[in-house]
């Protein structure tokens, strides 16, 4: 006879919506994180959590991990995903699209040019909001981010992780949640490609509670000392393509060559979100390398996002 396999119970986060990386508190990361591992462990405890629910992707942007991370984490815990690709509120006002949306699913995944679109989704509708990528923020990454991190090292707090490269969406969010988890955290960046100074002010907070470090320099080297973790991302985000010439200019010397990867850590590890320009934000050779942990991040994807979804539908 098969033994019943207990209803798992998990924390549920008390934020309607994941927008950005602070709607989580501490504690919930932490959580988050724990029910990261145990989905990646154990997935079959989780194939039917998402019953009967259905939930919508909107994307005005392109996507091949953050899609179908989001399509396989919803189809693997039971669920279903429908997906949209198109501006939001261009044909319709975004208030009646959310209010439509809100009759239909179970929650919703956006993928926007602006935080306000993602914000204006959470306003008009009841159903859970997930932010899967802004101008602003990129939390879901940061999630899987951090997680790769902890298999690779066994912990998080007094670790440094260093980004070179551009203070956007990406950056921006991991260094929330690195700081919020106790990491010290760089960013070597030109001049004028600094984060959001609202988010720097919230980054200092959060480095202060955890007596984390928090370096914002023009200069590689002082970023990169001591680093465990190298992360750098596209030097023109989506949505910038047309400042690309302007930037490539200001980023050369930022680019993650083998010799800057040689001035963290011995055993430091070398992160992408991706996609990943070769020859422009990073050599062939250091995304190829031994340390390369640009795989992981992708499959952590999958992991963690099933653990938001659990803990938010
Ligand atoms: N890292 C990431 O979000 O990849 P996609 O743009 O392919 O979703
Ligand atoms: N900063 C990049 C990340 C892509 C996953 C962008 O916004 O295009």
């Amino acid at each position: 006879m098969a033994t019943a396999v207990a209803p798992k119970r998990f924390l549920k986060i008390a934020a309607p919506d994941f927008l950005r990386d602070l709607d989580l508190t501490g504690e919930e990361l932490a959580a988050l994180l724990d029910l990261t591992a145990d989905v990646k462990r154990t997935p079959r405890n989780y194939a039917r959590a998402l019953d009967n629910k259905s939930i919508a992707l909107l994307f005005e942007k392109p996507s091949l991990r953050t899609r179908l991370t989001f399509e396989l984490a919803i189809q693997q815990l039971g669920g279903h995903a429908v997906f949209c690709e198109g501006p939001i509120g261009a044909r319709e006002p975004l208030k009646d699209v959310a209010r439509n949306l809100d009759r239909w699913v179970n929650g919703i995944v956006a993928r926007v040019f602006s935080q306000e679109t993602v914000d204006g989704l959470a306003h008009w509708s009841s159903v859970p909001v997930i932010n899967a990528l802004s101008d602003l923020y990129h939390p879901c990454q940061a999630l899987a981010d951090v997680a790769t991190v902890r298999e690779r090292f066994g912990k998080l707090k007094g670790l440094k992780l260093a980004f070179i490269g551009d203070g956007n969406n990406v950056a921006q969010s991991l260094m929330l949640s690195a700081l919020r988890l106790g990491m010290d955290f760089a960013l070597g960046c030109p001049q004028g490609y600094t984060p959001n100074p609202e988010i720097i002010a919230q980054a200092e907070g959060l480095a202060a509670v955890s007596r984390a470090t928090l370096t914002i320099t023009h200069d590689t080297d002082r970023a990169l000392e001591g680093a465990h973790a190298v992360y750098t991302d596209v030097w023109a985000s989506m949505g910038q393509e047309k400042e690309a010439a302007k930037r490539k200019k200001a980023f050369q010397p930022y680019q993650v060559t083998e010799e800057l990867f040689a001035r963290a850590l011995p055993n430091a590890i070398f992160m992408h979100c991706l996609p990943a320009r070769r020859g422009e934000e990073v050599t062939g050779a250091v995304i190829e390398s031994e340390r390369s942990a640009v795989f992981d991040q992708a499959e952590y994807r999958l992991h963690a996002q099933k653990a938001l979804l659990l803990m938010m539908i």
